[in-house]
């Protein structure tokens, strides 16, 4: 293992799928890696598999669920307090549900984990990250192209099915993305997304999106589906590459560009969702926590 490389990383949804396989390759470079997950055993796992494939001690685990604002600002408290330096944010963590459910903020749990995470996760490391500059953002898209409802963004006035609300919730990774570069420019700090292309995970599997028939495709095709560790190579190209320094703002697929759809191209859609989802995360009120509601995991964290 090389050691000289002393950069720090964080990635979340790191104990399973596209998250664990990069934060693998991270370690493999010698890199401090922070993994978050959301289950206090499954991400210890992860760590002490990587730890002995990679033999990299410096690898910290942070639990954290992601669809909740108060447990996201712990987890961002506790990243700042551990690191002095932050060089790569992988916002990777992902999943799919069922149903329309809500987050113990009142926000509907796809668009909670998949856009508003990611959102205000980045905005609370920003500063260490600026400081720590040059420093990447890496947001881990999809190919399904959903128009986001900025008008109901969380879902009270429409009927809600699984990937009518995975697909528009990823596209907020696009949206986010540019406008964050726009707001990023000159500062030592660039932020791209990327499409890993189609691999076998578990997505939705932690919180019952997978149906039978999804299961037994996998089970029957899952050897024909690239492994994460392919998925991977895409990330750890926005995250290393040096022919990327400075390169912001874009959307990539295998080592090229992609056209991302016309609305994440449209800066004031971009802008306004900005605005509404500083509302939704409570930048400028803080969010009320309403009575014990459906919780968007199957299985608390411990
Ligand atoms: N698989 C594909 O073909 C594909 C294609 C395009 C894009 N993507 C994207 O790739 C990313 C990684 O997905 P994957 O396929 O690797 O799926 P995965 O194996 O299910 O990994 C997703 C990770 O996110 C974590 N996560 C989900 N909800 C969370 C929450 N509330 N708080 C904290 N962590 C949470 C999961 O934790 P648990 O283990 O506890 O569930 C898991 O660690 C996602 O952003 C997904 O949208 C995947």
């Amino acid at each position: 293992m090389r050691q000289a490389h002393r950069k720090t990383a964080l990635v979340t949804g790191a104990n399973s799928g596209l998250g664990k396989a990069v934060a693998l390759a991270l370690a493999a470079e010698g890199a401090r890696v922070g993994m978050v997950a959301r289950d206090r055993a499954r991400g210890a796992a992860a760590l002490a598999e990587i730890q002995t494939a990679t033999g990299n001690v410096d690898l910290h685990l942070f639990v954290a669920d992601l669809a909740d604002q108060t447990s996201l600002r712990a987890l961002a408290e506790s990243v700042l307090a551990r690191f002095d330096r932050l060089h790569l944010l992988v916002n990777n963590a992902g999943t799919a549900y069922p149903a329309r459910r809500l987050s113990p903020d009142g926000l509907e749990c796809a668009l909670a984990v998949n856009h508003l995470a990611p959102f205000r996760l980045t905005q609370l490391l920003l500063d260490r990250l600026q400081s720590s500059a040059p420093a990447r953002i890496v947001n881990v898209g999809t190919r399904i192209e959903a128009a986001m409802n900025v008008e109901d963004l969380n879902w009270e006035r429409r009927p809600y099915r699984s990937m009518q609300g995975y697909a528009p919730s990823k596209l907020g990774n696009l949206h986010f993305t540019f406008e964050l570069a726009r707001r990023l420019r000159g500062s030592g700090v660039t932020v791209n997304a990327v499409f890993p292309g189609v691999f076998r995970s578990n997505l939705g599997g932690t919180d019952g999106a997978q149906g039978v028939f999804w299961k037994s495709v996998a089970a029957l095709f899952g050897w024909a589906i690239p492994a994460p560790e392919q998925a991977a190579r895409r990330v750890l190209y926005l995250a290393n590459a040096p022919e990327l320094e400075g390169v912001s703002g874009q959307y990539f697929g295998h080592r090229k560009t992609l056209r991302a759809p016309a609305q994440a191209r449209d800066p004031e859609t971009n802008r306004r969702l900005w605005q509404i989802s500083e509302r939704l995360t409570g930048v400028d009120v803080p969010s009320p926590r309403p009575p014990e509601d459906a919780r968007c995991f199957a299985a608390p964290p411990v």
